[in-house]
């Protein structure tokens, strides 16, 4: 398996909203919403940026960080989304995404003389994903939100030290 990660492009719009229906069936309500809901955030380029996981042209993951509390020389990211197709999982592309996403961000973050202070994460309280967020980039839980989507909402934090273990750069 030969997994590339890259920035997603417009052309790729209509298979990241059908992933996102796949990864999260009751978000959008039907494919338009989920089209809609992708086209605003990749709208916001600049501050939102998705990357996606690709196997030859097939997409078969995606994550979108976004930037929160302004441009600031510390910047706050969040991940905001990930999603892997179902017959990919447990295979390492949710870890890849998350890794080489951030690191191309940190070198965008870099050339712009910023540096990047953590990135937040939220998750069902219940979501196996905690695992990842602290397999890929160290984060640590911090609170929790009571009901907020389908039930309570793990706020977890990734900062300094456990990124620059995960990612294996100087942020
Ligand atoms: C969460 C998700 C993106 C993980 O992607 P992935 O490619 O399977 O992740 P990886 O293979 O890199 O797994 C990394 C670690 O996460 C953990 N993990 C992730 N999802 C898991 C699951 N469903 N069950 C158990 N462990 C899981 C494992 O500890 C794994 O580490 P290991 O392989 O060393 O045991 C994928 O399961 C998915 O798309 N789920 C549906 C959408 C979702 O819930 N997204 C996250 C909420 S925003």
């Amino acid at each position: 398996m030969i997994i590339a990660i890259e920035e997603m492009k417009r052309e790729d719009m209509l298979r990241v909203a059908k992933l996102n229906k796949e990864c999260f069936p009751t978000d959008n309500k039907d494919i338009h919403y989920a089209l809609r809901w992708v086209d605003s955030c990749f709208s916001g380029k600049g501050r939102a940026q998705y990357s996606v996981a690709k196997e030859w042209d097939s997409i078969v993951g995606y994550v979108l960080f976004k930037e929160n509390g302004g441009f600031r020389e510390d910047a706050v990211l969040e991940l905001e989304q990930i999603g892997v197709t179902e017959s990919y999982r447990g295979l390492g592309v949710g870890t890849k995404l998350i890794q080489d996403a951030l690191k191309s961000y940190v070198h965008n973050l870099k050339a712009d003389n910023r540096k990047l202070k953590c990135v937040m994460v939220t998750t069902g309280t219940s979501n196996e994903a905690q695992k990842l967020y602290k397999k890929a980039m160290g984060a640590e839980p911090a609170c929790t939100i009571p009901e907020l989507y389908e039930g309570d909402e793990l706020v977890m934090i990734a900062r300094k030290e456990g990124l620059e273990k995960k990612l294996g750069i100087e942020l």
